[in-house]
């Protein structure tokens, strides 16, 4: 059978028909726009739809399952890079992912309180009641503890010591904003009846720390390129570690895999990129999402490690027939195998990125990708695409005139 990358688009979703059980319709619902009347209800002042590509990324085993992993995302030579650590990955069996319970967990800032010390424990006292009035409001997810801090206002206004109340909500399947937002307010009255105080914020919080999700892989020293780039890996994972500057951007290639497939699958990705970047900094030192060491036999060992508030029920993912198409290709059971998918996703694209980095570097294939891009800017049609292409990065210069004299050359010999 050929590869996926080598099919056209037809073959590749009579393809995902076969392997993912998709019906007609859902295979349709790939290639096509949101209906304006979906995006209408869906935000404010709606004009159109902003279209991105969807692709699938292949070879990726996780916890001994195949998986086909969608991806949208602008950016050319992510789904290829992800595919290529993951058929790397595969080798060694592919990825190793653990994920705990959805627990996300819900403030509630009271303000103005006499004696905040009292007030807490007053507070506390009341836990069996707070959590029964939390959990009156939703059948399907569940408050399962709670807890209160006394914060002291460190910004240069004063405004003194407060109390923030935390409920600890197990959301299941979902990535559960509406269903902690709605507990928050539910509590909130009482909260400040019990604490004597006002209160101000009830919102979940997108530091998802009790929502942690891990992926390990090992990737092979010869198909890395051998012994000295495992070696330059490292130094780059090195800098990673040690430097702002250079963590920045290493995490952003782990979250060109992370963002794409919660593009895709319909995710919050803004709460991801939050949660994912304070993580970062847990220690107090911004650093690298991924870590990474010499493994058994020189092989390159890694890890991710990271928060994930992700869900396969209620919100966009379930409204939106593209994104409720991705996650049946993808073909996860739960909120915890949809996170592993991303993490491996994003452990895979960091190590394509630092491998490349650390040897050819990235610009020869990614030019070679947006040439493409260039040729069909410059007037190229169907099959003179990829001859155009091929020529202008062949030649290293991947720019509209270069398209436009190589177009025509590609024209005069078809004519001939
Ligand atoms: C580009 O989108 C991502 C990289 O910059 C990531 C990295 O530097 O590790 C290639």
């Amino acid at each position: 059978m050929r590869k996926f990358y080598e099919m056209g688009r037809e073959e590749r979703l009579a393809f995902l028909k076969d392997s993912a059980g998709l019906s007609d319709e859902e295979a349709t619902a790939f290639g096509s726009a949101l209906a304006f009347d979906d995006a209408n209800r869906m935000v404010e002042n709606a004009v159109g739809i902003m279209s991105i590509p969807l692709g699938i990324a292949t070879n990726f085993v996780i916890n001994g399952v195949e998986r086909l992993i969608p991806m949208a995302i602008e950016e050319p030579s992510v789904i290829a890079a992800a595919s290529k650590a993951a058929k790397i990955a595969r080798i060694n069996g592919g990825f190793t992912a653990e994920a705990g319970k959805s627990l996300m967990t819900g403030q509630v800032q009271v303000v103005s309180i006499k004696n905040v010390a009292l007030a807490r424990r007053r507070v506390l006292a009341k836990r069996k009641e707070l959590l029964a009035i939390a959990n009156a409001k939703s059948r399907s997810v569940k408050a399962v503890g709670m807890q209160a801090r006394v914060v002291r206002d460190s910004s240069k206004n004063k405004m003194g010591q407060m109390l923030v109340v935390e409920l600890i909500i197990d959301t299941r399947d979902a990535m559960g904003a509406n269903a902690v937002n709605t507990m928050c307010e539910a509590i909130a009255p009482r909260v400040a009846e019990i604490a004597e105080g006002d209160v101000v914020l009830k919102i979940l919080s997108n530091y998802a720390t009790r929502r942690v999700t891990k992926c390990r892989a090992v990737f092979d020293r010869e198909e890395l390129g051998g012994k000295e780039v495992v070696e330059r890996i490292l130094h780059a994972y090195a800098l990673a570690y040690s430097d702002v500057y250079r963590a920045v951007t290493h995490n952003k290639g782990v979250m060109n895999g992370v963002d794409a497939v919660a593009l895709a699958t319909g995710q919050d990705f803004r709460a991801i990129e939050a949660g994912a970047h304070a993580y970062a900094a847990r220690d107090g030192t911004y650093r690298s999402l991924t870590r990474w060491w010499r493994g058994k036999g020189g092989d390159l060992a890694g890890e991710i490690e990271m928060p994930l508030a992700v869900g396969t029920v209620g919100g966009v993912a379930n409204v939106h027939p593209t994104a409720r198409t991705a996650l049946k290709v993808l073909g996860v059971k739960s909120a915890q195998e949809l996170a592993m998918a991303m993490a491996a996703a994003g452990l895979a694209q960091n190590l394509s990125a630092i491998r490349a980095l650390a040897s050819e570097g990235i610009q020869k294939g990614h030019m070679r990708l947006h040439a493409r891009n260039i040729a069909a800017m410059a007037g190229a049609k169907g099959g003179e695409i990829d001859a155009v292409a091929k020529k202008i990065a062949d030649e290293g210069a991947v720019n509209v005139d270069a398209a436009k004299k190589a177009l025509s050359g590609v024209r005069q010999a078809s004519a001939r």
